[in-house]
């Protein structure tokens, strides 16, 4: 199926299958795909590995607004797919770990982080054909994009998937802390005052807790196809 150069923003709550679902829509459209979460997650990493976190949690914020002017995260597309960097280091696996996993959604609520991830979101997208998974795409960052998706799922059932994913990676999470921590960022991402998750009017809803994966492609091919009136 043939779709015209448009940008598809996939938002929602985190663990509802957003980044599976966005890099197969890529595949599928042989679109770009930006994986919003994971700048975000780069950049908490690199304010914990250069001790801009205390143990308390505490963000330093003038040395992390300092030092973002001269980080270089970005992605590189392999065979294992988006891959993101911070320069030459390849950091996707230290990105998922459940230090950066705590940390990410106060970083994220940082007014300049978000900043620094839109700019590169924006820099990326100027040729548009680019699926984009995140919180707030479809409401701040492209709030004109052509298809927006607002993605949901019951709580019990985003944490077993995130639990499968860490166990398929080789961590050993305890379930009740997965689900803790999908809770927790739940309230943070839908309460900051920056940008919260909020389902833009214009986004289509897909409540996947019961669907696979070739449902939601065959859904998502029927909208594409309903919205921009393309015979199938
Ligand atoms: O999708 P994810 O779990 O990788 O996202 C990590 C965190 O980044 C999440 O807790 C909220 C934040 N985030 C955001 O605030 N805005 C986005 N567009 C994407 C992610």
């Amino acid at each position: 199926m043939q779709i015209p150069n448009i940008i598809i923003a996939v938002d929602g709550f985190s663990s509802t299958g957003k980044s599976s679902f966005a890099k197969l829509i890529a595949k599928e459209f042989g679109m770009l795909y930006l994986d919003s979460g994971a700048l975000y997650r780069g950049v908490t990493l690199f304010a914990q590995e250069n001790g801009m976190i205390d143990a308390a949690g505490v963000i330093d914020l003038d040395s992390l607004h300092e030092a973002l002017e001269e980080l270089d995260l970005r992605f590189h597309y392999t065979e294992q797919g988006s891959q993101t960097f911070i320069g030459t280091r390849n950091i996707e696996k230290e990105i998922r770990s459940m230090e950066v996993s705590n940390q990410v959604s106060p970083v994220s609520a940082v007014a300049f982080v978000r900043n620094f991830v839109d700019d590169k979101l924006h820099e990326m997208s100027i040729a548009k054909n680019v699926v984009m998974d995140g919180r707030d795409i479809g409401t701040t960052v492209f709030p004109d994009a052509e298809l927006k998706i607002f993605m949901t799922a019951t709580d019990q059932v985003r944490a077993q998937r995130r639990y499968d994913e860490m166990v398929a990676k080789g961590d050993s999470p305890v379930f009740e802390d997965v689900l803790k921590n999908i809770r927790e960022r739940d309230y943070l991402d839908s309460h900051r005052e920056t940008s919260p998750l909020t389902q833009s009017p214009d986004a289509f809803v897909l409540d996947n807790s019961e669907m696979t994966m070739q449902e939601e492609m065959a859904w998502i091919k029927g909208l594409i196809q309903g919205v921009f009136g393309i015979k199938g």
